[in-house]
Protein backbone atom coordinates (compact mmCIF):
# COMPACT_ATOMS: atom_id res chain seq x y z
CA UNK A 1 0.00 0.00 0.00
CA UNK A 2 3.02 2.35 1.33
CA UNK A 3 4.77 1.11 -2.03
CA UNK A 4 1.61 2.25 -4.22
CA UNK A 5 1.65 5.96 -2.42
CA UNK A 6 5.16 6.40 -3.05
CA UNK A 7 4.79 5.73 -6.88
CA UNK A 8 1.21 7.64 -7.23
CA UNK A 9 2.88 10.75 -5.46
CA UNK A 10 5.74 10.10 -7.90
CA UNK A 11 3.91 9.55 -10.98
CA UNK A 12 1.57 13.02 -9.90
CA UNK A 13 5.22 14.96 -9.08
CA UNK A 14 5.66 14.93 -13.20
CA UNK A 15 2.33 15.60 -14.66
CA UNK A 16 1.45 18.52 -11.99
CA UNK A 17 4.68 20.27 -13.58
CA UNK A 18 4.01 20.42 -17.25
CA UNK A 19 7.36 21.36 -17.54
CA UNK A 20 9.31 18.74 -16.09
CA UNK A 21 11.59 16.22 -17.96
CA UNK A 22 11.50 17.42 -21.83
CA UNK A 23 12.63 21.14 -21.56
CA UNK A 24 16.00 22.08 -23.06
CA UNK A 25 18.49 23.20 -20.95
CA UNK A 26 19.05 27.39 -21.56
CA UNK A 27 22.08 27.73 -23.46
CA UNK A 28 23.93 30.24 -21.01
CA UNK A 29 26.28 31.15 -23.93
CA UNK A 30 23.78 33.12 -25.52
CA UNK A 31 22.59 35.38 -22.88
CA UNK A 32 22.07 39.22 -24.09
CA UNK A 33 23.88 41.69 -21.57
CA UNK A 34 24.02 40.78 -17.49
CA UNK A 35 24.33 43.25 -15.06
CA UNK A 36 23.98 43.47 -11.66
CA UNK A 37 21.98 46.29 -10.34
CA UNK A 38 19.83 47.99 -12.84
CA UNK A 39 18.99 48.27 -16.50
CA UNK A 40 17.44 49.89 -19.40
CA UNK A 41 16.64 48.06 -22.49
CA UNK A 42 15.29 50.26 -25.86
CA UNK A 43 14.91 51.39 -29.43
CA UNK A 44 18.04 53.66 -29.32
CA UNK A 45 21.07 53.51 -27.34
CA UNK A 46 21.35 57.19 -26.46
CA UNK A 47 17.91 56.69 -24.64
CA UNK A 48 19.09 53.63 -22.98
CA UNK A 49 22.43 55.80 -21.77
CA UNK A 50 20.06 58.29 -20.71
CA UNK A 51 17.72 56.77 -18.58
CA UNK A 52 20.75 54.40 -17.17
CA UNK A 53 22.60 57.67 -16.05
CA UNK A 54 19.65 58.26 -13.96
CA UNK A 55 19.12 55.22 -12.43
CA UNK A 56 23.15 55.92 -11.53
CA UNK A 57 22.36 58.75 -9.94
CA UNK A 58 20.33 57.74 -7.44
CA UNK A 59 16.95 57.62 -9.82
CA UNK A 60 14.27 54.62 -9.71
CA UNK A 61 12.82 53.30 -12.90
CA UNK A 62 9.96 56.05 -12.92
CA UNK A 63 12.40 58.61 -12.95
CA UNK A 64 14.29 56.42 -15.73
CA UNK A 65 10.76 56.07 -17.19
CA UNK A 66 10.15 60.18 -18.27
CA UNK A 67 14.31 60.53 -19.06
CA UNK A 68 14.00 57.25 -21.64
CA UNK A 69 10.67 58.23 -22.70
CA UNK A 70 11.78 61.95 -23.83
CA UNK A 71 14.96 61.04 -24.87
CA UNK A 72 13.62 58.66 -27.11
CA UNK A 73 11.68 61.62 -28.31
CA UNK A 74 14.87 62.69 -29.42
CA UNK A 75 16.78 60.06 -30.68
CA UNK A 76 14.28 58.00 -32.50
CA UNK A 77 11.36 60.39 -33.79
CA UNK A 78 9.83 57.76 -36.09
CA UNK A 79 8.35 56.29 -33.01
CA UNK A 80 9.63 58.04 -29.56
CA UNK A 81 7.50 60.93 -29.20
CA UNK A 82 6.26 64.13 -27.47
CA UNK A 83 3.20 64.06 -30.66
CA UNK A 84 1.90 60.69 -29.41
CA UNK A 85 0.90 58.46 -26.98
CA UNK A 86 1.51 55.15 -24.89
CA UNK A 87 0.99 53.13 -22.23
CA UNK A 88 3.13 51.77 -18.86
CA UNK A 89 2.72 48.41 -16.33
CA UNK A 90 4.61 49.11 -13.14
CA UNK A 91 5.59 46.84 -10.45
CA UNK A 92 7.23 48.16 -7.88
CA UNK A 93 9.80 47.00 -5.21
CA UNK A 94 7.15 45.88 -2.82
CA UNK A 95 5.17 43.92 -5.40
CA UNK A 96 2.32 46.50 -6.22
CA UNK A 97 1.06 46.51 -9.63
CA UNK A 98 -0.72 49.43 -11.66
CA UNK A 99 -0.65 51.13 -15.41
CA UNK A 100 -0.74 53.99 -16.75
CA UNK A 101 -3.09 55.12 -19.73
CA UNK A 102 -1.76 58.22 -21.66
CA UNK A 103 -3.03 57.30 -25.05
CA UNK A 104 -4.34 59.87 -27.64
CA UNK A 105 -8.50 60.42 -27.77
CA UNK A 106 -10.45 61.70 -30.17
CA UNK A 107 -10.76 65.65 -30.34
CA UNK A 108 -13.98 67.51 -29.60
CA UNK A 109 -15.15 68.16 -32.87
CA UNK A 110 -14.42 63.85 -33.86
CA UNK A 111 -17.38 62.43 -35.32
CA UNK A 112 -18.38 59.15 -36.33
CA UNK A 113 -18.52 59.53 -40.08
CA UNK A 114 -15.17 61.77 -39.82
CA UNK A 115 -13.39 59.62 -42.74
CA UNK A 116 -16.20 58.25 -44.82
CA UNK A 117 -17.24 60.27 -48.05
CA UNK A 118 -20.53 60.79 -49.06
CA UNK A 119 -21.33 57.26 -50.10
CA UNK A 120 -20.46 56.39 -46.68
CA UNK A 121 -17.00 54.71 -48.22
CA UNK A 122 -13.76 55.39 -46.25
CA UNK A 123 -11.96 58.12 -47.25
CA UNK A 124 -8.06 56.44 -48.26
CA UNK A 125 -5.62 58.07 -46.36
CA UNK A 126 -7.72 60.41 -44.04
CA UNK A 127 -6.96 59.06 -41.13
CA UNK A 128 -3.54 57.97 -41.72
CA UNK A 129 -2.11 61.35 -43.55
CA UNK A 130 -2.13 64.88 -42.14
CA UNK A 131 -3.56 66.50 -39.91
CA UNK A 132 -6.69 65.02 -39.98
CA UNK A 133 -5.27 61.86 -38.32
CA UNK A 134 -4.11 63.13 -35.63
CA UNK A 135 -5.46 61.91 -31.99
CA UNK A 136 -4.52 64.74 -28.90
CA UNK A 137 -1.35 63.36 -27.83
CA UNK A 138 -0.70 62.19 -24.22
CA UNK A 139 2.51 61.42 -23.88
CA UNK A 140 3.79 64.32 -21.66
CA UNK A 141 1.26 64.10 -19.46
CA UNK A 142 1.96 60.49 -19.27
CA UNK A 143 4.98 61.10 -18.19
CA UNK A 144 4.42 63.69 -15.65
CA UNK A 145 1.88 61.70 -13.88
CA UNK A 146 3.96 58.86 -13.42
CA UNK A 147 6.73 61.42 -12.19
CA UNK A 148 4.50 63.70 -9.83
CA UNK A 149 3.19 59.82 -8.34
CA UNK A 150 6.55 57.87 -7.70
CA UNK A 151 9.74 60.17 -9.47
CA UNK A 152 12.12 60.85 -6.74
CA UNK A 153 14.56 62.78 -8.65
CA UNK A 154 13.85 66.86 -9.93
CA UNK A 155 12.20 67.19 -13.21
CA UNK A 156 15.25 69.45 -14.30
CA UNK A 157 17.92 66.85 -13.79
CA UNK A 158 15.83 64.11 -15.41
CA UNK A 159 15.57 66.45 -18.31
CA UNK A 160 18.65 68.39 -18.81
CA UNK A 161 20.31 65.64 -20.53
CA UNK A 162 17.53 65.62 -22.84
CA UNK A 163 17.56 69.03 -23.90
CA UNK A 164 21.71 68.43 -24.12
CA UNK A 165 20.88 65.45 -26.40
CA UNK A 166 18.42 67.66 -28.33
CA UNK A 167 21.09 70.36 -29.31
CA UNK A 168 24.06 68.34 -29.62
CA UNK A 169 22.13 66.05 -31.89
CA UNK A 170 21.84 62.31 -32.56
CA UNK A 171 24.01 59.73 -35.27
CA UNK A 172 22.10 58.62 -38.18
CA UNK A 173 22.56 54.53 -38.39
CA UNK A 174 22.08 52.41 -41.05
CA UNK A 175 18.71 51.50 -40.16
CA UNK A 176 17.26 54.80 -39.52
CA UNK A 177 18.96 55.96 -42.73
CA UNK A 178 16.98 53.30 -44.84
CA UNK A 179 13.66 54.30 -42.98
CA UNK A 180 14.56 58.35 -44.02
CA UNK A 181 14.61 57.21 -47.60
CA UNK A 182 11.40 55.42 -47.71
CA UNK A 183 9.44 58.15 -46.19
CA UNK A 184 10.74 61.50 -48.19
CA UNK A 185 7.30 60.78 -50.68
CA UNK A 186 4.64 60.87 -48.26
CA UNK A 187 6.85 63.42 -45.83
CA UNK A 188 5.88 65.90 -49.21
CA UNK A 189 2.60 64.96 -48.95
CA UNK A 190 1.87 65.91 -45.67
CA UNK A 191 3.42 68.97 -44.91
CA UNK A 192 3.49 72.82 -47.09
CA UNK A 193 7.19 73.31 -46.65
CA UNK A 194 10.32 71.36 -46.69
CA UNK A 195 10.99 69.50 -43.03
CA UNK A 196 14.20 68.55 -41.37
CA UNK A 197 13.80 64.80 -42.50
CA UNK A 198 13.86 65.68 -46.31
CA UNK A 199 17.68 65.82 -46.58
CA UNK A 200 19.57 63.32 -48.08
CA UNK A 201 20.57 62.14 -44.60
CA UNK A 202 23.70 59.29 -44.18
CA UNK A 203 24.47 56.78 -41.48
CA UNK A 204 26.94 58.86 -39.34
CA UNK A 205 25.62 62.11 -40.14
CA UNK A 206 24.05 64.20 -36.85
CA UNK A 207 20.87 65.12 -36.81
CA UNK A 208 20.39 67.83 -34.79
CA UNK A 209 17.18 68.77 -32.96
CA UNK A 210 17.25 73.11 -31.69
CA UNK A 211 13.36 73.75 -32.18
CA UNK A 212 12.98 70.47 -29.99
CA UNK A 213 15.56 71.11 -27.80
CA UNK A 214 13.24 74.78 -26.86
CA UNK A 215 10.23 72.89 -26.68
CA UNK A 216 11.91 70.51 -24.28
CA UNK A 217 13.15 73.43 -21.97
CA UNK A 218 10.11 75.06 -21.76
CA UNK A 219 8.26 71.71 -20.26
CA UNK A 220 11.30 71.27 -18.16
CA UNK A 221 10.76 75.07 -16.78
CA UNK A 222 6.92 74.71 -16.82
CA UNK A 223 5.78 71.72 -16.14
CA UNK A 224 3.43 69.96 -18.44
CA UNK A 225 0.81 72.41 -18.44
CA UNK A 226 3.43 73.69 -20.68
CA UNK A 227 2.43 71.28 -23.36
CA UNK A 228 -1.16 71.33 -22.47
CA UNK A 229 -2.44 75.32 -21.61
CA UNK A 230 0.94 77.19 -22.46
CA UNK A 231 2.85 78.90 -25.27
CA UNK A 232 3.81 75.30 -27.08
CA UNK A 233 -0.11 74.32 -26.84
CA UNK A 234 -1.38 77.78 -28.60
CA UNK A 235 1.39 77.28 -31.07
CA UNK A 236 0.44 73.46 -31.62
CA UNK A 237 -3.02 74.22 -32.15
CA UNK A 238 -2.21 77.34 -34.32
CA UNK A 239 -0.09 74.81 -36.66
CA UNK A 240 -2.48 71.82 -36.64
CA UNK A 241 -5.52 74.57 -37.58
CA UNK A 242 -3.36 76.32 -40.54
CA UNK A 243 -2.59 72.30 -41.61
CA UNK A 244 -6.27 71.76 -41.82
CA UNK A 245 -6.57 69.70 -38.46
CA UNK A 246 -9.21 70.14 -35.56
CA UNK A 247 -7.59 70.30 -32.70
CA UNK A 248 -8.64 72.96 -30.31
CA UNK A 249 -6.65 74.34 -27.37
CA UNK A 250 -9.87 72.71 -25.36
CA UNK A 251 -8.88 69.48 -26.25
CA UNK A 252 -5.31 70.30 -25.05
CA UNK A 253 -6.35 71.80 -22.07
CA UNK A 254 -9.16 68.64 -21.02
CA UNK A 255 -6.72 66.00 -21.58
CA UNK A 256 -5.58 63.40 -19.27
CA UNK A 257 -3.25 60.32 -18.23
CA UNK A 258 -5.63 57.94 -16.30
CA UNK A 259 -4.36 55.40 -14.03
CA UNK A 260 -5.90 51.80 -15.00
CA UNK A 261 -5.81 48.65 -13.30
CA UNK A 262 -3.95 45.94 -15.42
CA UNK A 263 -5.17 42.88 -16.48
CA UNK A 264 -3.46 39.94 -14.70
CA UNK A 265 -3.80 36.25 -14.91
CA UNK A 266 -1.85 32.89 -14.06
CA UNK A 267 -0.43 31.12 -16.90
CA UNK A 268 1.45 27.88 -15.75
CA UNK A 269 2.86 29.22 -12.28
CA UNK A 270 3.62 32.69 -13.80
CA UNK A 271 1.60 35.83 -13.02
CA UNK A 272 1.09 37.87 -16.09
CA UNK A 273 0.85 41.42 -15.40
CA UNK A 274 -0.20 43.29 -19.09
CA UNK A 275 -2.32 46.20 -19.67
CA UNK A 276 -6.00 46.60 -19.54
CA UNK A 277 -8.01 48.62 -22.26
CA UNK A 278 -8.19 50.98 -24.21
CA UNK A 279 -5.59 48.44 -24.78
CA UNK A 280 -6.57 45.55 -26.22
CA UNK A 281 -2.96 44.13 -25.53
CA UNK A 282 -3.78 42.53 -22.10
CA UNK A 283 -7.00 41.08 -22.26
CA UNK A 284 -6.06 39.29 -25.73
CA UNK A 285 -2.59 37.97 -24.31
CA UNK A 286 -4.35 36.28 -21.22
CA UNK A 287 -7.29 34.83 -23.57
CA UNK A 288 -4.44 33.34 -26.02
CA UNK A 289 -2.47 32.39 -23.19
CA UNK A 290 -5.24 30.32 -20.87
CA UNK A 291 -5.94 28.87 -24.52
CA UNK A 292 -2.71 27.44 -25.09
CA UNK A 293 -1.80 27.02 -21.40
CA UNK A 294 -3.58 23.26 -21.57
CA UNK A 295 -1.16 22.23 -24.65
CA UNK A 296 2.50 20.94 -23.98
CA UNK A 297 3.98 23.38 -25.92
CA UNK A 298 7.53 22.71 -24.67
CA UNK A 299 6.90 19.37 -25.69
CA UNK A 300 6.29 19.62 -29.35
CA UNK A 301 8.49 22.47 -29.32
CA UNK A 302 9.35 25.75 -30.38
CA UNK A 303 8.04 26.69 -33.81
CA UNK A 304 7.20 23.40 -34.75
CA UNK A 305 3.97 22.26 -36.07
CA UNK A 306 1.74 21.17 -33.39
CA UNK A 307 3.10 24.79 -31.21
CA UNK A 308 2.54 26.70 -34.52
CA UNK A 309 -1.34 25.50 -34.59
CA UNK A 310 -1.99 25.61 -31.09
CA UNK A 311 -1.00 29.07 -30.87
CA UNK A 312 -2.87 30.03 -34.20
CA UNK A 313 -6.05 28.75 -33.37
CA UNK A 314 -5.97 30.60 -30.05
CA UNK A 315 -4.59 33.53 -31.77
CA UNK A 316 -8.00 33.43 -34.04
CA UNK A 317 -10.27 32.92 -31.27
CA UNK A 318 -8.69 35.87 -29.46
CA UNK A 319 -8.45 38.19 -32.03
CA UNK A 320 -12.18 37.59 -33.14
CA UNK A 321 -13.27 38.84 -29.75
CA UNK A 322 -10.85 42.19 -29.95
CA UNK A 323 -12.84 43.09 -33.01
CA UNK A 324 -15.85 42.80 -31.45
CA UNK A 325 -15.71 43.48 -28.00
CA UNK A 326 -12.77 45.89 -27.18
CA UNK A 327 -12.88 49.42 -27.25
CA UNK A 328 -12.70 52.58 -24.75
CA UNK A 329 -13.59 51.02 -21.39
CA UNK A 330 -15.07 55.02 -20.28
CA UNK A 331 -17.23 54.41 -23.39
CA UNK A 332 -18.42 50.85 -23.55
CA UNK A 333 -18.73 47.87 -21.47
CA UNK A 334 -15.74 45.61 -21.90
CA UNK A 335 -16.59 42.29 -20.44
CA UNK A 336 -12.81 42.04 -19.60
CA UNK A 337 -13.91 39.31 -16.74
CA UNK A 338 -15.92 37.32 -18.71
CA UNK A 339 -13.61 37.11 -21.80
CA UNK A 340 -10.93 35.81 -19.53
CA UNK A 341 -12.62 33.11 -17.50
CA UNK A 342 -11.65 29.30 -17.86
CA UNK A 343 -14.75 28.05 -18.67
CA UNK A 344 -15.44 30.61 -21.83
CA UNK A 345 -11.58 30.03 -22.96
CA UNK A 346 -11.95 25.99 -22.83
CA UNK A 347 -15.32 26.12 -24.68
CA UNK A 348 -13.73 28.86 -27.63
CA UNK A 349 -11.08 25.82 -27.95
CA UNK A 350 -12.97 22.79 -27.77
CA UNK A 351 -13.78 23.54 -31.54
CA UNK A 352 -10.21 22.98 -32.58
CA UNK A 353 -8.34 20.07 -33.69
CA UNK A 354 -4.40 19.20 -35.18
CA UNK A 355 -6.10 17.86 -38.12
CA UNK A 356 -7.29 20.75 -39.86
CA UNK A 357 -7.49 24.12 -39.89
CA UNK A 358 -10.56 25.94 -38.46
CA UNK A 359 -11.60 28.73 -40.90
CA UNK A 360 -11.74 32.24 -39.25
CA UNK A 361 -14.88 32.43 -41.40
CA UNK A 362 -16.40 30.01 -39.08
CA UNK A 363 -15.26 31.62 -36.09
CA UNK A 364 -17.02 34.79 -34.84
CA UNK A 365 -17.05 36.67 -31.62
CA UNK A 366 -17.69 34.59 -28.60
CA UNK A 367 -20.97 34.78 -26.45
CA UNK A 368 -20.42 36.44 -23.23
CA UNK A 369 -22.89 38.86 -21.51
CA UNK A 370 -22.77 42.44 -22.19
CA UNK A 371 -24.56 44.46 -19.60
CA UNK A 372 -24.84 47.55 -21.83
CA UNK A 373 -24.29 47.78 -24.58
CA UNK A 374 3.47 50.90 -37.95
CA UNK A 375 5.65 52.51 -35.73
CA UNK A 376 6.47 52.14 -32.13
CA UNK A 377 8.34 51.77 -29.48
CA UNK A 378 8.76 49.69 -26.29
CA UNK A 379 11.33 50.44 -23.37
CA UNK A 380 11.60 47.86 -20.68
CA UNK A 381 13.31 49.47 -17.01
CA UNK A 382 14.38 47.80 -13.82
CA UNK A 383 16.20 49.67 -10.72
CA UNK A 384 18.41 48.44 -8.16
CA UNK A 385 15.43 48.90 -5.73
CA UNK A 386 13.87 46.39 -7.46
CA UNK A 387 10.99 48.73 -9.26
CA UNK A 388 10.32 47.35 -12.70
CA UNK A 389 8.34 49.07 -15.66
CA UNK A 390 7.10 47.97 -19.00
CA UNK A 391 6.47 50.87 -21.11
CA UNK A 392 5.06 50.85 -25.00
CA UNK A 393 4.67 54.37 -26.73
CA UNK A 394 3.99 55.28 -29.94
CA UNK A 395 2.70 57.79 -32.76
CA UNK A 396 1.10 54.87 -34.73
CA UNK A 397 2.79 54.37 -38.36
CA UNK A 398 6.33 55.22 -38.92
CA UNK A 399 6.79 58.99 -38.44
CA UNK A 400 2.87 59.00 -37.38
CA UNK A 401 0.78 61.57 -40.15
CA UNK A 402 3.87 62.34 -41.34
CA UNK A 403 3.46 65.68 -40.18
CA UNK A 404 5.92 68.03 -38.47
CA UNK A 405 5.90 70.59 -36.49
CA UNK A 406 8.93 72.63 -37.57
CA UNK A 407 8.25 75.38 -35.05
CA UNK A 408 8.02 72.57 -32.34
CA UNK A 409 10.07 70.11 -33.48
CA UNK A 410 8.31 66.95 -33.37
CA UNK A 411 5.80 64.75 -35.49
CA UNK A 412 2.11 64.14 -35.12
CA UNK A 413 0.51 61.17 -34.52
CA UNK A 414 -1.73 59.78 -37.16
CA UNK A 415 -3.37 57.32 -33.95
CA UNK A 416 -6.98 58.33 -35.33
CA UNK A 417 -6.43 54.84 -37.62
CA UNK A 418 -6.55 52.90 -34.68
CA UNK A 419 -10.68 53.61 -34.49
CA UNK A 420 -12.44 51.93 -36.67
CA UNK A 421 -13.57 54.04 -39.19
CA UNK A 422 -16.51 51.79 -40.56
CA UNK A 423 -17.64 48.56 -39.21
CA UNK A 424 -15.79 45.56 -41.28
CA UNK A 425 -13.19 47.83 -42.82
CA UNK A 426 -9.86 47.51 -42.03
CA UNK A 427 -7.16 49.68 -40.91
CA UNK A 428 -3.54 50.00 -41.89
CA UNK A 429 -3.14 47.19 -39.48
CA UNK A 430 -5.61 44.86 -41.34
CA UNK A 431 -7.61 45.11 -38.07
CA UNK A 432 -11.39 44.95 -38.66
CA UNK A 433 -13.59 46.61 -35.67
CA UNK A 434 -17.18 47.16 -34.37
CA UNK A 435 -19.50 49.75 -32.85
CA UNK A 436 -17.09 49.21 -29.36
CA UNK A 437 -14.35 51.15 -31.08
CA UNK A 438 -16.07 53.38 -33.34
CA UNK A 439 -15.20 57.23 -32.84
CA UNK A 440 -16.75 59.45 -30.95
CA UNK A 441 -15.70 62.87 -28.98
CA UNK A 442 -12.32 62.31 -26.06
CA UNK A 443 -12.50 58.25 -26.71
CA UNK A 444 -9.73 56.71 -26.66
CA UNK A 445 -8.99 54.26 -29.72
CA UNK A 446 -8.51 50.71 -29.83
CA UNK A 447 -4.34 49.82 -29.31
CA UNK A 448 -2.59 46.81 -29.63
CA UNK A 449 0.40 47.88 -27.24
CA UNK A 450 1.24 45.15 -24.61
CA UNK A 451 3.71 46.08 -22.04
CA UNK A 452 4.05 43.52 -19.79
CA UNK A 453 5.64 42.20 -16.23
CA UNK A 454 5.69 38.84 -15.59
CA UNK A 455 6.44 37.72 -11.97
CA UNK A 456 7.38 33.62 -10.83
CA UNK A 457 7.22 32.68 -7.27
CA UNK A 458 5.80 35.73 -6.31
CA UNK A 459 9.01 37.87 -7.55
CA UNK A 460 9.68 39.82 -10.45
CA UNK A 461 10.87 37.81 -13.66
CA UNK A 462 10.47 39.45 -16.19
CA UNK A 463 9.43 43.40 -18.36
CA UNK A 464 8.91 43.30 -21.97
CA UNK A 465 6.83 44.52 -24.80
CA UNK A 466 7.13 45.41 -28.54
CA UNK A 467 5.90 47.58 -31.61
CA UNK A 468 3.99 45.62 -34.67
CA UNK A 469 0.68 47.00 -34.53
CA UNK A 470 -1.82 44.31 -34.23
CA UNK A 471 1.95 41.87 -34.21
CA UNK A 472 2.57 43.65 -30.67
CA UNK A 473 0.63 41.19 -28.83
CA UNK A 474 1.40 37.95 -30.37
CA UNK A 475 5.29 38.83 -30.39
CA UNK A 476 4.82 39.34 -26.59
CA UNK A 477 3.30 35.94 -25.89
CA UNK A 478 6.42 34.16 -27.99
CA UNK A 479 8.77 35.64 -26.16
CA UNK A 480 7.12 34.85 -23.00
CA UNK A 481 6.96 31.58 -23.66
CA UNK A 482 10.22 31.33 -25.10
CA UNK A 483 11.74 32.14 -22.26
CA UNK A 484 9.18 29.75 -20.12
CA UNK A 485 8.21 26.88 -22.25
CA UNK A 486 11.51 26.37 -24.14
CA UNK A 487 13.99 27.85 -21.54
CA UNK A 488 15.56 30.05 -24.32
CA UNK A 489 17.35 33.22 -22.94
CA UNK A 490 16.13 36.76 -22.62
CA UNK A 491 18.46 37.42 -26.05
CA UNK A 492 17.34 34.06 -27.67
CA UNK A 493 13.58 34.78 -27.18
CA UNK A 494 13.46 38.21 -28.39
CA UNK A 495 15.48 37.06 -31.77
CA UNK A 496 13.76 33.89 -32.08
CA UNK A 497 11.77 33.78 -35.48
CA UNK A 498 8.06 34.82 -35.13
CA UNK A 499 5.13 34.31 -37.12
CA UNK A 500 1.37 35.89 -36.36
CA UNK A 501 -2.53 35.31 -36.44
CA UNK A 502 -5.17 37.71 -36.09
CA UNK A 503 -8.16 36.17 -37.56
CA UNK A 504 -8.80 38.25 -40.44
CA UNK A 505 -7.27 37.87 -42.78
CA UNK A 506 -7.30 34.14 -42.38
CA UNK A 507 -3.58 33.27 -43.31
CA UNK A 508 -0.52 33.12 -40.84
CA UNK A 509 2.61 35.40 -41.41
CA UNK A 510 5.99 34.01 -41.02
CA UNK A 511 9.21 35.87 -40.90
CA UNK A 512 10.68 35.31 -44.17
CA UNK A 513 13.07 32.26 -44.27
CA UNK A 514 13.31 31.33 -40.89
CA UNK A 515 10.98 28.68 -40.32
CA UNK A 516 11.03 24.83 -41.90
CA UNK A 517 9.96 24.32 -45.44
CA UNK A 518 8.42 21.27 -44.31
CA UNK A 519 6.60 22.92 -41.55
CA UNK A 520 5.01 25.45 -43.48
CA UNK A 521 4.04 22.51 -46.16
CA UNK A 522 2.43 20.69 -43.63
CA UNK A 523 0.52 23.38 -42.31
CA UNK A 524 -1.10 24.04 -45.62
CA UNK A 525 -1.85 20.69 -46.01
CA UNK A 526 -4.04 20.91 -43.30
CA UNK A 527 -5.77 24.14 -44.50
CA UNK A 528 -3.58 26.88 -43.69
CA UNK A 529 -2.63 29.83 -45.57
CA UNK A 530 0.80 31.07 -45.50
CA UNK A 531 2.48 34.81 -46.19
CA UNK A 532 5.95 34.90 -45.86
CA UNK A 533 6.34 37.83 -48.17
CA UNK A 534 5.82 40.38 -45.61
CA UNK A 535 8.72 42.79 -44.71
CA UNK A 536 10.28 40.85 -41.86
CA UNK A 537 9.55 42.76 -39.01
CA UNK A 538 7.36 41.35 -36.24
CA UNK A 539 7.64 43.62 -33.59
CA UNK A 540 11.09 44.65 -32.14
CA UNK A 541 11.14 43.33 -28.90
CA UNK A 542 12.82 44.83 -25.63
CA UNK A 543 12.64 42.70 -22.13
CA UNK A 544 14.54 42.21 -19.02
CA UNK A 545 14.93 39.09 -17.57
CA UNK A 546 15.91 38.52 -13.57
CA UNK A 547 17.76 35.58 -13.46
CA UNK A 548 18.05 33.27 -10.36
CA UNK A 549 21.14 34.77 -8.93
CA UNK A 550 19.58 37.89 -9.13
CA UNK A 551 21.32 39.57 -11.80
CA UNK A 552 19.29 41.54 -14.87
CA UNK A 553 19.50 40.29 -18.30
CA UNK A 554 18.73 42.20 -21.23
CA UNK A 555 16.98 41.60 -24.36
CA UNK A 556 17.53 43.64 -27.35
CA UNK A 557 15.50 42.89 -30.79
CA UNK A 558 18.16 42.37 -33.40
CA UNK A 559 15.51 43.75 -35.61
CA UNK A 560 16.43 47.15 -34.82
CA UNK A 561 18.81 48.99 -33.28
CA UNK A 562 18.14 48.39 -29.85
CA UNK A 563 20.75 48.38 -26.81
CA UNK A 564 20.15 47.12 -23.65
CA UNK A 565 22.39 49.34 -20.99
CA UNK A 566 23.15 48.76 -17.10
CA UNK A 567 25.47 48.67 -14.55
O1 LIG B 1 -1.78 51.26 -30.51
C1 LIG B 1 -1.58 50.46 -31.40
O2 LIG B 1 -1.89 49.29 -31.33
C2 LIG B 1 -0.86 50.93 -32.66
N1 LIG B 1 -1.05 52.33 -32.82
C3 LIG B 1 0.57 50.55 -32.58
C4 LIG B 1 1.32 50.91 -33.81
C5 LIG B 1 2.58 50.17 -33.98
O3 LIG B 1 2.97 49.37 -33.18
C6 LIG B 1 3.34 50.45 -35.22
N2 LIG B 1 4.62 49.80 -35.14
N3 LIG B 1 5.21 49.12 -35.83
Amino acid sequence: MKKTLILLLFIASFSACKQAPTKPKVDESKRGLIVDNAMVVSARAEASKIGTEILKKGGNAFDAMMATELALAVAYPSAGNIGGGGFMVYRDKDGNIGGIDYREKAPLAATKDMYLDEEGNVIPGKSTLGAMAVGIPGTVAGVFAVHEKFGTLPIKEILEPVVALARKGVVVTKKQEARLKRFQEPFAKANKDSILFMKNWKENDTIKYPALAETMQRIMENGRDEFYKGETAKRLVKFMQDNGGIMTEEDLAKYEAKWRTPVTFEYDGLKIISMSPPSSGGICLAQIMKMVEPYDLHEYGHNTLKSIQVITEAERRAYADRSYYLGDPDFVNVPGDDLIADDYLKDRMSSFSFEKATKSSDVSHGKVQVVESNETTHYSIVDKFGNAIAVTTTINATYGSKLYCSDLGFFLNNEMDDFSSKPGVPNMFGLIGAEANSIAPEKRMLSSMTPTIVEKDGKLLMSVGTPGGSTIITSVLQTVLNVHEYNMTMQQAVNAPRFHHQWLPDVILFEPNSFERATLDSLQQLGYQINEDRAPVIGKVDGILVLDNGKLEGGADKRGDDTAIGY
